[in-house]
């Protein structure tokens, strides 16, 4: 059984992932408006893989005996600047989201929770790659002057993610 603290950080975490979806679904669609279709598409993915990190706790909450609670989820902002602003954004949200995974396991550690501290390992590596890889798109943006052709070519780049 797992305990109630655990149980409510676990549930904070799923109202932070869908949060983390509906931003990504706000800046999709704000770059869907400005003609990025690739960086549209991009972030589109994103919103569903921070859906699937939901769905993820969600399962494992469930498996354990516990009881899933969805809260509410903030509006995420409708405006977002240049692609170079956007991609600072994610980074810093990613970070923000590490953060709190980090903080997640040392409440496993402390709760003395096994089970989770293992099923947590899996968000600590895919940090990691979210991290990475949204600091690789911002650097690429940062090497090319403000509407240069070259954001074309990471917009066609971003749109072949699969
Ligand atoms: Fe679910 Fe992008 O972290």
């Amino acid at each position: 059984m797992i305990s109630t603290k655990m149980q409510d950080a676990i549930n904070d975490q799923i109202q932070a992932e869908l949060y983390s979806a509906y931003l990504y679904l706000a800046m999709s669609t704000y770059c869907e408006s400005q003609n990025l279709r690739g960086f549209a598409h991009w972030l589109k993915l994103q919103h569903g893989e921070e859906t699937e990190h939901a769905e993820k706790l969600m399962d494992y909450l469930l498996e354990r005996g516990g009881k899933v609670v969805l809260k509410a989820i903030d509006a995420p902002p409708a405006e977002f600047g240049s692609p170079l602003d956007i991609f600072a954004q994610v980074l810093a949200h990613e970070q923000h989201v590490t953060e709190r995974i980090h903080k997640l396991y040392e409440l496993a550690l402390a709760e003395k929770d096994y089970a989770a501290q293992i099923f947590l390992q899996w968000f600590i590596t895919e940090q990691v790659e979210e991290e990475a890889t949204a600091g690789a798109i911002l650097e690429r943006l940062r090497m090319i002057p403000e509407k240069s052709g070259a954001l074309l070519y990471i917009d066609k780049e971003l749109g072949k993610r699969e």
